[in-house]
């Protein structure tokens, strides 16, 4: 498995999820709030696909104690995470890898924001149950990405709302067509109810939708 980010996307990232992500700035607000419910002030928390470094960032401004660890397979989103949580370095361990290449924990907490959707279908549950592994009983785990119903004719439709979205209202009919290819065959795309049952699965309790938007959607679990 590759990621799809190399250094060109690198560059570009932190424009990208603003623009294409409905509501992005809230989720990092709601994952705040959601794991300042039961955190202590000196937390260690787990982020799965941490490089861009945009959901440490939103994390470490908010609680000046909390520490973290970040995988990514990566290595240029992981120097780009590098330079945007610069300020909080001393809090933040970042690895190249998938996780399998995370430490052992156990962590308090664990987060993963629009990661899920890059990872192929046969390794979902397993990258789930490594996570559970990895943390405390009870502790929340914050989960966002792209998920919407996967039977047609509602899966194309909503590919063609998500392609939208993120595209300039002017933009040329083929250039959203390729698009619309691209999310449909190079990303792994469930739907909600599959995603909650293979958090079930892994382990997770007490699972609620927290975000809902447009192709998006994200969720609080807590490890069982
Ligand atoms: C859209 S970025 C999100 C990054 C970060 N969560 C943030 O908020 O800035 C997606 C990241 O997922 C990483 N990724 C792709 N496949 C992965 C996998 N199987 N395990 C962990 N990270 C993965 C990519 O390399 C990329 O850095």
């Amino acid at each position: 498995m590759t990621s799809h980010f190399n250094a060109q996307a690198a560059r570009n990232y932190a424009d990208g999820p603003p623009r294409q992500v409905p509501g992005f700035a809230g989720i990092h607000r709601m994952m705040n709030l959601l794991l300042a419910e039961t955190l202590p002030n000196d937390a260690q928390i787990l982020v799965l696909g941490a490089g861009g470094g945009l959901e440490i960032k939103a994390m470490a401004d908010f609680r000046p104690g909390w520490r973290f660890s970040g995988v990514d397979p990566s290595a240029d989103m992981l120097n780009l995470a590098r330079e945007i949580t610069a300020d909080h370095a001393p809090r933040v361990d970042l690895a190249e890898g998938y996780i399998d290449a995370a430490p052992e924990g156990p962590f308090d907490a664990a987060t993963s924001v629009l990661v899920f959707h890059f990872i192929p279908r046969e390794q979902r549950l397993e990258t789930l149950r490594q996570i559970r592994r990895r943390l405390k009983p009870g502790a929340p785990f914050i989960l966002a990405h792209i998920s919407f119903p996967q039977t047609e004719p509602e899966r194309s439709t909503w590919i063609a709302r998500h392609v939208a979205y993120g595209q300039a209202d002017d933009v040329d009919l083929a250039v959203a067509a390729k698009a619309r290819e691209a999310i449909g065959t190079r990303l792994t795309i469930l739907a909600p109810e599959e995603e909650e049952a293979m958090l079930r699965e892994a382990g997770f309790a007490n699972i609620s939708l927290f975000y809902s938007a447009f192709s998006f959607r994200g969720w609080v679990a807590y490890a069982g």
